[in-house]
């Protein structure tokens, strides 16, 4: 028997790359790979890489030319660039770091053995099309291994929506929706092999529109009421989503579907007109605001999370204030905030930029009252019973981890307990970036 040749992939980025490092792993697997831990015995190195703000897309360079090394003791090493740089800029890294023998684009994984035959010949391989045939259709010969409790599931990928600081709608092409009966038999089979909770993907999840059994086209809320018939199958999440794309039905199921989990990312990156106008998000403060009014009106107990953007072309000592008015508005149990970071290609890109000092201060600023939120609204679990699914024993003997319906991460000292299952925890302290608890009742 030959020794099976070993993958390294390190991913970066959002979720949507987590569950394409997982395909791309499962492709490869085809050719006789398994997946290493280090980059040190791997035969085939790949970086599933962002394009998103400028730091992202940097890290990719500093970190193959950290392989140089390894490179020249290996020369068998193949090592290849995926994800959104590569699709952004497949043909400058090629120019750029001669070490890389193979780049592939988000939407061309199912290519990807071809792609390794032609490396593995000595060629440079290199495909970032947008390809007819769908990836997923022939990704789907997945080896049958049993899964950790929690998965993600890509349902839509793309974005139409141009927002003018985003590279998104250019690396990953126009929105696309899987159908729902492949999205059906995926969950069924993760639910098949332990998976408990899954977490549905899309750049723009909500605007979700895929062929349903019955031909009609079907809302992300039609998909997870299906959902919610899987036995087995115990908690749904979604994300990400833009409030334009929320409709009546989707706020209703927060209200009533049952595995439907309490918690929404919903990204509004500025509180002020004037700079969501030029940032062409097409919503106001105002607007978002009032859905999230509606939302809590459906789930009371609704725990908010949400992007920012600080920063931005003409974003003023008042626009800034307004988003931090927003922020105190609307409560978040987390939040994410960047500095706005100048994307090649895109409108904002061309425009005057604001200095360096002003962004890091707002920055800070903004961090600060998000930190403080955040805290008290992990802090108010204290207290209550929430149900957490466990996924992995904890740093201490006898501890094992979890997350509640909120998404915050719980400790309980239970030495019996095993991965993936349910229980109901009275949360007694609240810490640092967790909260501790007390099992009640293994659900
Ligand atoms: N599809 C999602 C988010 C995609 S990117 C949405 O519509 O909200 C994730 C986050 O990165 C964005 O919400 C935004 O806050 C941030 N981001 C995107 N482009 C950026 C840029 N050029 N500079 C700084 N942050 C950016
Ligand atoms: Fe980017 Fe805007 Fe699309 Fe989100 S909605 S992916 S921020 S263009
Ligand atoms: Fe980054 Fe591409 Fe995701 S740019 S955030 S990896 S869609």
């Amino acid at each position: 028997m030959t020794e099976p040749k070993k993958l390294f992939i390190k991913t970066y980025g959002c979720q949507m790359n987590v569950y394409d490092s997982e395909r791309m792993a499962e492709a490869l697997g085809g050719q006789g790979y398994v997946e290493t831990k280090s980059a040190d015995d791997a035969d085939m190195i790949l970086l599933n890489t962002c394009h998103i703000r400028e730091k992202a897309a940097e890290k990719v360079y500093s970190e193959l030319g950290r392989y140089k090394g390894l490179k020249a003791e290996k020369p068998d090493l193949k090592i290849g660039v995926a994800g959104c740089v590569a699709q952004a800029e497949g043909e400058e890294i090629m120019r750029r770091q001669p070490l890389v023998d193979l780049v592939v684009g988000p939407q061309s994984y199912h290519r990807l053995p071809e792609l390794e035959a032609k490396a593995r010949s000595g060629e440079k391989a290199l495909d970032t099309d947008f390809p007819e045939e769908d990836k997923f259709d022939v990704l789907k010969n997945r080896p049958k291994a049993k899964r950790g409790p929690t998965a993600f599931l890509t349902v839509q990928e793309g974005c139409d929506k141009f927002c003018a600081f985003c590279v998104v709608p250019y690396t990953r092409g126009a929105e696309v929706s899987r159908p729902a009966t492949r999205v059906l038999d995926e969950a069924r089979d993760l639910v098949d092999r332990g998976v408990r909770e899954i977490t549905l993907l899309g750049q723009n999840v909500n605007a979700y529109h895929g062929e349903g059994p019955d031909g009609a086209d079907w809302s992300l809320a039609r998909l997870i009421w299906a959902l919610n018939d899987i036995d087995g199958l115990e908690r749904i999440r979604f994300t990400t989503s833009h409030p334009n794309d929320m409709d009546d039905d989707l706020i209703e199921a927060h209200g009533n579907c049952a595995k439907l989990m309490p918690y929404l990312h919903l990204p509004v990156q500025s509180g002020s007109d004037h700079i969501l106008k030029r940032m062409n998000r097409s919503h106001t403060a105002e607007s978002y605001i009032r859905l999230i009014e509606r939302l809590r009106a459906a789930r009371p107990d609704l725990l908010l999370s949400g992007d920012f953007i600080v920063g931005f072309p003409e974003e003023s000592e008042a626009d800034f204030q307004a988003t931090l008015d927003l922020i105190e508005e609307v409560k978040y149990g987390y939040a994410y905030s960047f500095k706005y970071s100048t994307r090649p290609g895109t409108p904002a890109a061309e425009r005057a930029q604001l200095p360096e000092d002003v962004k890091d201060e707002r920055l800070q600023r903004l961090q600060s009252l998000i930190t403080r939120q955040q805290r008290e609204v992990q802090d108010s679990m204290v207290g209550k019973t929430v149900s957490v699914l466990f996924e992995k024993p904890g740093r201490f003997a006898g501890q094992m981890v979890g997350k509640s319906e909120y998404l915050h991460a719980v400790h309980v000292q239970s030495p019996d307990l095993t991965p993936g299952t349910l229980a109901k925890v009275h949360i007694d302290s609240s810490g640092a970036n967790s909260l501790s608890g007390t099992v009640k009742a293994v659900l």
